[in-house]
């Protein structure tokens, strides 16, 4: 779920599995013996880092998983969960550091379980996925040159899965699904969320402009499948070592699919150049080095190009007033979501008081410099 921030979560029910359940669970649904169990970090849905026993029987099976439990809006549409499961197998055979999808002990890729928790029966699917290697990016120095190659997966990732062919694909045409790049103007609705302050009237014009300079220019980007949220958690590197002997930091692992949908090529530079600014100390500078990665991919057509500005402001506006709409559902969690949006609402601020032209004049000056590089 996109960073700092969770989707519509008024109707959802997160799962409260104990750890003993789930250790329980990884061992009925998918006959496998845990030796230590960890809850990992997750908002609406319930993640858990299990440790598995070798046994004579699982000896070539993998030693360490990620125990998946949907809550129970999620767990209504099995078949999106399928396709994401899909994906996720098509890129790894495509060669991209995505996680491996176990299967439960009767073969299948998920299992719906049922509980009783007093006032009613919940169900939720199960899925059990390798464990990747790496820490997330949110955790290390950030150079240009991982940022481009952030930028060029991003770009890879949504190119493959171009390919990418399944009788239920239609389940990621999302229409009003809230982190779509397109529904920016549906924060509308949530703007109570935020009060009467400057950041308010920084969104309404974020969205005014975007209704005029992006809505209406939709039809002209070119359509794909978009992971939706390359953010700072679901990107997990390593350092290998360069000629030179300095750590180099590689992505090992892709993850997190559950906001997958029917998007645009532009949509998904946009959203990692967004998160990918969060952290950095330069932020206006960490968009060109993801653009030139992205381009050396799939270049963006010239419309495309003049939208990105918006589309990144677009995506703090969502991030932000969905984090300060789940802040006033869930008070307890203020503090973590206060923390992540204060940094965002300086980058949006120093953003838009450079204006369009200023932050593409860097952005479009460094990619040049990289392909000036290339062609040398
Ligand atoms: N397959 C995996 N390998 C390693 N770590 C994982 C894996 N899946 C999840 N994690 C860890 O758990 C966190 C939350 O999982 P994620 O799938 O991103 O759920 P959410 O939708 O809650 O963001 C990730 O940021 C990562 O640290
Ligand atoms: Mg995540």
């Amino acid at each position: 779920m996109a960073s700092g921030a969770n989707q519509q979560t008024q109707a959802l029910a997160k799962p409260d599995f104990t750890e003993a359940q789930a250790s329980a669970l990884v061992e009925s649904v998918f006959g496998l013996k845990v030796s230590k169990i960890q809850p990992l970090p997750s908002y609406d849905d319930q993640n858990f880092h299990v440790h598995i026993s070798r046994t004579k029987d699982t000896a070539d099976g993998p030693a360490e998983c990620v125990l998946k439990i949907s809550n129970t809006e999620a767990s209504k549409n099995p078949d999106l969960i399928e396709v994401q499961n899909c994906v996720i197998m098509f890129l790894k055979a495509a060669g991209f550091p995505t996680a491996s999808v176990c299967h439960t002990k009767e073969d299948n890729m998920m299992s719906l379980v049922s509980v009783d928790n007093g006032s009613g029966t919940r169900s939720h699917l199960l899925r059990l996925l390798t464990f990747l290697p790496g820490s997330p990016v949110a955790q290390t120095p950030v150079s240009p040159r991982l940022l481009y190659e952030i930028g060029r997966l991003a770009a890879k990732l949504d190119k493959t899965l171009e390919s990418f062919h399944h009788p239920k694909l239609q389940s990621l045409h999302r229409d009003s699904f809230i982190w779509n790049l397109k529904n920016v103007p549906l924060l509308e609705k949530y703007m109570d969320a935020l009060g009467q302050n400057g950041n308010r009237e920084i969104v309404e014009q974020v969205i005014q402009l975007f209704k005029k300079e992006v809505v209406t220019k939709l039809s002209h980007f070119r359509e794909c499948i978009n992971h939706g949220d390359l953010n700072d958690y679901n990107i997990l590197v390593q350092p290998s070592e360069s000629a030179s002997g300095d750590a180099v930091y590689q992505v090992s692992g892709v993850l997190d699919f559950g906001d997958m949908s029917y998007g645009c090529y532009v949509f998904e530079v946009a959203i990692t150049i967004m998160y990918m600014m969060i952290e950095s100390k330069n932020p206006i500078q960490v968009g060109g080095h993801i653009l030139a990665g992205f381009e050396s991919v799939v270049p963006l057509t010239a419309v495309e190009r003049s939208a990105l500005y918006l589309l990144v402001c677009g995506r703090f506006c969502q991030s932000l007033v969905m984090a300060a709409y789940s802040c006033q559902l869930h008070p307890e969690n203020r503090e973590y979501l206060m923390i992540t949006a204060k940094t965002g609402w300086k980058h949006l601020q120093q953003m838009f008081d450079m204006g369009q032209k200023a932050v593409e004049e860097v952005w479009f000056e460094t990619a040049r410099s990289y392909e000036a590089r290339r062609s040398m």
